[in-house]
């Protein structure tokens, strides 16, 4: 595909060179100084056939990887495709271990929106992965801050090799909101009302939406050694932005991506468009 890619341009935004390329495909890949790859697909299927290939490639190379995985409405087309593809015998991930970014505090485990069953039914259940390679963070552990550490220990050891990213309209990745420090490793965090109204879509009323969870830290997240962050629909259109060519700041945590050293961002036209409008005006 590289060879298929000609250099339509280039400019500097914020200190960055930003080489633009446009490939056959017509998918835009903005090179941010060689560590954040951009990929315009054309539409969220496309979104997920271009992270599952990613993914695929990882995981027929290297069966044993460390897979971190992100809840929410944004992955579930590319787990379906993890899904069919096992189902026809592609991709196995009878040794491959995963590792969630996130957990509610106070839902029991079996809860229809707690992140454990979100994916067990969206994930688990229907591809060949043992259950004991699957790590959630307890949500009801007995003693948070022991689980918290337990958790950043546990990545440690099993450093995701692909680490999944959903954005928030807010730019918060896992649950760090706006204003976390970027040092922060697996913590206890109250959510912003923001984030309760977003997910609130999924309670029966938005009182039902826990108030806390356990996250993932920053830190923690930009141990992985790829990070995929995948954008879909208009209301993430700012927070792309921010992410991308915003000023590095705990403003927007998603920002913080731009300091790892190798990140693909896959957003559709709606997530993309400020990117596109605003962000890309080949000088
Ligand atoms: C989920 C997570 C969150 C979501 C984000 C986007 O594990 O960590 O950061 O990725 O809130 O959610 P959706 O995909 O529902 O728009």
């Amino acid at each position: 595909m590289w060879k298929l890619t000609i250099i339509k341009s280039c400019l500097i935004i914020n200190r960055v060179k930003l080489t633009i390329r446009f490939n056959l495909l017509e998918n835009l890949l903005v090179n941010n100084g060689g560590n954040m790859r951009f990929f315009l697909a054309k539409d969220t299927k496309e979104v997920n056939t271009i992270a599952y290939n990613l993914i695929r490639a990882e995981i027929l190379r290297n069966p044993k990887i460390v897979l971190g995985l992100a809840t929410g409405s944004t992955p579930l087309g590319l787990y379906k495709l993890m899904i069919e593809d096992c189902k026809r015998g592609n991709v196995s991930y009878k040794d491959v271990k995963t590792i969630n970014l996130d957990e509610y505090i106070g839902l029991p485990d079996n809860h229809p929106q707690s992140y454990h069953t979100f994916m067990y039914e969206n994930l688990f259940k229907d591809i060949d992965i043992d259950l004991k390679n699957t790590k959630i963070p307890n949500g009801n552990a007995k003693d948070l801050a022991k689980e918290c550490a337990d958790y950043t220990a546990y990545i440690d050891k099993y450093t995701p090799d692909i680490q999944l990213l959903g954005i928030g309209s807010n730019g918060h990745i896992a649950f760090n909101e706006p204003g976390t420090s970027f040092d922060a490793t697996t913590h206890v965090v109250d959510l912003k009302e923001s984030t309760i109204k977003d997910n609130s879509r999924f309670f029966d009323s938005i009182d039902d939406v826990p108030k806390q969870a356990i996250t993932m830290g920053i830190a923690d997240i930009m141990k992985a050694k790829m990070i995929i962050l995948l954008a879909t629909g208009t209301s993430k259109t700012d927070a792309v932005y921010n992410a991308v060519l915003g000023p590095i700041s705990e403003d927007c945590p998603a920002s913080a991506l731009q300091l790892h050293n190798n990140v693909v961002v896959v957003a559709d036209p709606n997530a993309s468009f400020m990117v596109r409008t605003k962000g890309v005006n080949p000088q």
